[in-house]
């Protein structure tokens, strides 16, 4: 029988989570969730945590759904721990994204500015969950969705010395829940691969003869259609030019780097209404909670799909379903590259298509890039490696570092005037700066 911990129960998404259990009762003997929060988090907890044992209880089953602030009790011997926790909550993610802002740069919960000091705020975090985990769950696999995805599993592996670890992120899942009907296909007919790093991977597509049809799905995904973007990231449209040089899709995230003015102008705006994403994700969550304080409600409201994480369920759940089972799922997951990805370093994670069975993931090889995308990977991954070091160390020049080589900071004054900003606005999250 199962104990199953999510750190950060207290989210939003929670009943994602539990839905995705619930359809997967079959596959899963479960029987124990912990959702594990903070002092902080407590009314939160309690809300989404009544509401996820309605929905248990309604699907006619006697899981047990335990709400706790003490995660070591949660954590002893936990067969799956997940983790969506936001160090410093919804408060930090606005300074996160209106300091940067404030001097027209881009404000994004996992890209510049803001994505390096999540990671700052987030390492110190983690790696104390893995160490309670060596301790209270040896066996344990750590599902991790707490952002930045890739960096966070980065530091898990490389600093936290443990290799039981999955990274995972709704984008890929979204493409191939999306994409296939673009061109009159179901996804068991195609065959996806996909490699990069989290929320900077491209990917490529064949049908069931062999033929490759990337290009096919680059002409639907012009003209009108989003298909397949997270509702957090506006939608400026890449160049068709560009796609056709580059002969592969690539996720929405690259906006910011292809697009990178207009998306900075689009961000200014939106700061000046004081609607950044931030600002508008607390209101969605206000109105999320609103739905679980109903005492009848007992099902996934459809409103979670305002939130840009919508579908993460699938990704999470099939991820344990796999390893439980041994199903050898093709998964898109952050993983240890071993090669994979050979114009990335071997023994650093990567966000590639891979097999997932009871040994963990098993990577596809996904072959080199073409000179373009292999620059662009080459630089962000190095960055994240100089990120998470920093965020391990406290070393205030390599956060200069980091900060000089994210492309969507201009270098100089200003560059480390909002990193002075964001140190001392987030000091109470960074006790190794
Ligand atoms: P949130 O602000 O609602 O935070 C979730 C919970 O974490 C809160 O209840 C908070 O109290 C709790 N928390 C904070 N610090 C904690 C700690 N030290 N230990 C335990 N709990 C703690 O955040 P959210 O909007 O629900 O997002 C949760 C996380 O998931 C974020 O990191 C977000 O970036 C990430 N996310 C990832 C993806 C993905 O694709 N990987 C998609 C969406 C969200
Ligand atoms: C996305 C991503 C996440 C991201 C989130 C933001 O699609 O994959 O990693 O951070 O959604 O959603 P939100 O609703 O919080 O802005
Ligand atoms: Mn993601």
């Amino acid at each position: 029988a199962l104990k199953l911990v999510t750190i950060g129960g207290g989210s939003s998404y929670t009943p994602e989570l539990i839905e995705g259990y619930i359809k997967r009762r079959e596959q899963l003997p479960i029987k124990e969730i912990w959702l594990v929060d903070i002092e902080a988090g407590m009314e939160k907890l309690k809300i989404v945590g009544a509401m996820a044992q309605r929905m248990v209880k309604a699907a006619g089953l006697d899981w047990e759904v335990h709400l706790t602030l003490d995660r070591q009790a949660a954590l002893k011997d936990a067969d799956f721990v997940s983790t969506q926790f936001r160090v410093g909550r919804l408060p930090a993610r606005i300074k996160d994204e209106r300091i940067p802002n404030y001097y027209g740069l881009i404000g994004q919960e996992t890209n510049g500015a803001g994505g390096i000091f999540k990671a700052f705020r987030t390492v110190p975090v983690i790696l104390d969950i893995v160490a309670d985990m060596k301790r209270l769950c040896p066996q344990a696999w750590l599902i991790n969705f707490t952002n930045p995805s890739g960096m966070i599993t980065e530091a898990i592996r490389t600093y936290g010395h443990w290799d039981r670890v999955i990274g995972l992120c709704n984008v890929p899942v979204m493409a191939m829940l999306s994409e296939p009907e673009l061109i009159g296909k179901t996804l068991d007919q195609l065959t996806y691969k996909f490699a990069g790093i989290d929320h900077f991977h491209w990917h490529r597509v064949w049908d069931e003869s062999g033929q490759e049809v990337t290009m096919t799905i680059i002409d639907k995904l012009f003209g009108d259609n989003d298909a397949g973007l997270p509702t957090n990231i506006f939608d400026v449209p890449f160049f068709k030019d560009q796609l056709a040089a580059m002969r592969m899709i690539p996720c929405g995230y690259h906006r910011y780097y292809y697009r990178q003015e207009e998306m900075t102008a689009h961000g200014l705006a939106e700061y000046r209404e004081n609607k950044t994403r931030a600002q508008q994700v607390t209101q969605i969550e206000e109105e999320l909670f609103e739905l679980y304080r109903d005492p009848e409600l007992d099902y996934k409201p459809k409103q979670l799909a305002e939130r840009g994480g919508a579908h993460y369920s699938d990704a999470a759940c099939e991820a344990i379903a796999s390893i439980y089972r041994d199903k050898k799922t093709h998964m898109v997951v952050s993983t240890l590259n071993q090669g994979s990805v050979p114009d990335l370093p071997s023994d650093h994670v990567v966000e590639v298509s891979a097999q997932i069975g009871a040994a963990g993931a098993v990577p596809m090889a996904f072959g080199h890039f073409q000179p373009a995308e292999r620059g662009w990977l080459q630089l962000m991954k190095n960055m994240e490696l100089v990120i998470v070091e920093a965020a391990v160390t406290g070393d205030y020049g390599l956060a200069l570092q980091a900060f000089t080589m994210n492309p969507l900071i201009p270098s100089g004054a200003t560059a480390k005037r909002v990193l002075d900003e964001l140190l001392i606005a987030h000091q109470a999250y960074l006790p190794q700066f």
